[in-house]
């Protein structure tokens, strides 16, 4: 089979006035009864009350499904496929951060595959194509609005599950800046570490080619240059925007370099000692540079250099590794601010059995060394610590 190298399976539209852009969308695919999927917050959003009223003066036949929570379980899927089918929806508009979309993705695999949400998490059922989502990002992190993955939180392990499948990506995603300006200060500094942790582990991933290293260096360099400003002035649109397309791109760059032994312990830790998922990769980051520097320095030398660093002449490989570490903790801690790392109640007797979860999350299997228990544990003995 033909090993394609960069797929974007997504119609990514950018728009200055939302509600006109919906209802052209609809209008295009003669949807006639969407289910509108967000939470409660998001409704009270001036941007997002007029885009319903418009829908409404145009007799468009929606219903509410606001029952979206962060970090959302397999229920809330459940609650959803329910609601959908009650309303006779014909397609979804998802408007909200990871936790929205990724629930609309996992009703839309319900409604068309049946079954439930976590027979796709935990054996393969096939998915047939999902069309009828169009995605509305209100962060500018999970890159979801592209994004082949779903998040989903299994209660009874307290495990994130991924599921990943081209044939469930958005039909649309619509991008509009004005939607985050509300985004409060520690929300935009963890979901923009997120999209950067996207890029920067894309490029030291095994699925990594010439294609999607460019496009994760650009997505690095935006988030360097233009992150610092959206995060010192949430009303700054012109930084928003950028940080918007950033996300997005690093989005469809997890459908094609996918992610790392970074995402992997942030989705064992981050569930099981509830840690926010952007803090989690942000705290990761370090680690994962200090490992894959091993194998290979030079990506991670040049990851330094899109931080600003300017590399003595003749720098053996350690130091130039140390360097892009000291870097990326700066843009990290005192450009954005992230606060510090506190210990989460992490359990260190349970690091034996949070290093073999890692070992077999599905993304660690993308890290370019050879993962074993002993430098997992030692990965995660680090981690938060640097
Ligand atoms: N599908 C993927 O590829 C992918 C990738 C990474 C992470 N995820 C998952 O996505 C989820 C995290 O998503 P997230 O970081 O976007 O956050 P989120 O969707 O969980 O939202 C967090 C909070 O921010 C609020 N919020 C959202 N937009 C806002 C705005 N514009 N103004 C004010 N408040 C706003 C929400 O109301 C919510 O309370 C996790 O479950 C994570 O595992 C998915
Ligand atoms: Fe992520």
């Amino acid at each position: 089979m033909i090993n394609v190298k960069l797929l974007q399976k997504v119609k990514i539209v950018n728009t200055d006035h939302l509600d006109q852009t919906i209802l052209e969308i609809l209008e295009e695919r003669q949807y006639k009864r969407p289910l509108v999927v967000l939470d409660r917050f998001l409704l009270n959003v001036q941007i997002i009350k007029d885009t319903l009223n418009k829908l409404k003066n145009n007799d468009i036949d929606f219903a509410i499904f606001d029952g979206i929570v962060p970090d959302p379980p397999t229920e809330v899927v459940d609650s959803g496929v329910k609601a959908f089918k009650a309303h006779q929806a014909d397609c979804m508009i998802a408007i909200g951060g990871g936790s929205s979309i990724d629930v609309a993705r996992g009703i839309n695999i319900v409604r068309i595959n049946g079954g439930s949400i976590s027979d796709y998490a935990t054996s393969h059922k096939t998915i047939d194509p999902c069309p009828g989502l169009i995605a509305v990002p209100t962060t500018s992190g999970t890159g979801s609005e592209v994004s082949n993955a779903l998040v989903i939180t299994d209660k009874d392990s307290q495990k994130k599950l991924a599921i990943l499948s081209d044939n469930a990506v958005s039909e649309y995603a619509v991008l509009n800046p004005d939607l985050v300006l509300t985004l409060p200060k520690d929300m935009t500094i963890a979901t923009g570490l997120d999209a950067f942790s996207h890029a920067a582990e894309g490029y030291l991933s095994t699925l990594a080619s010439p294609m999607t290293d460019a496009i994760c260096e650009k997505v690095m360099f935006l988030l360097y240059h233009f992150l610092p400003r959206a995060v010192a002035n949430g009303q700054d649109r012109e930084a928003r925007q950028r940080v918007m397309v950033a996300a997005t791109l690093a989005g469809w760059m997890l459908n094609n370099a996918g992610t790392n032994i970074g995402h992997s312990s942030a989705h064992i830790l981050g569930s099981k000692y509830h840690i926010v998922h952007g803090e989690a990769v942000a705290y990761a980051l370090p680690g994962v540079l200090k490992l894959v520097g091993s194998t290979l320095p030079h990506k991670v030398r040049e990851i330094g250099q899109i931080l600003g660093v300017t590399y003595p002449e003749g720098a053996p490989e350690s130091q130039t590794t140390e360097f892009a570490i000291n870097a990326y903790k700066e843009f990290r801690d005192q450009i954005l601010g992230l606060h510090p790392f506190t210990d989460y109640h992490i359990d260190q007797r349970e690091i034996t059995s949070n290093a073999q979860d890692v070992l077999h999350e599905r993304f660690a299997g993308n890290t370019p060394v050879n993962l074993n228990l002993k430098n997992v544990q030692a990965f995660l003995d680090e981690f938060g610590r640097q």
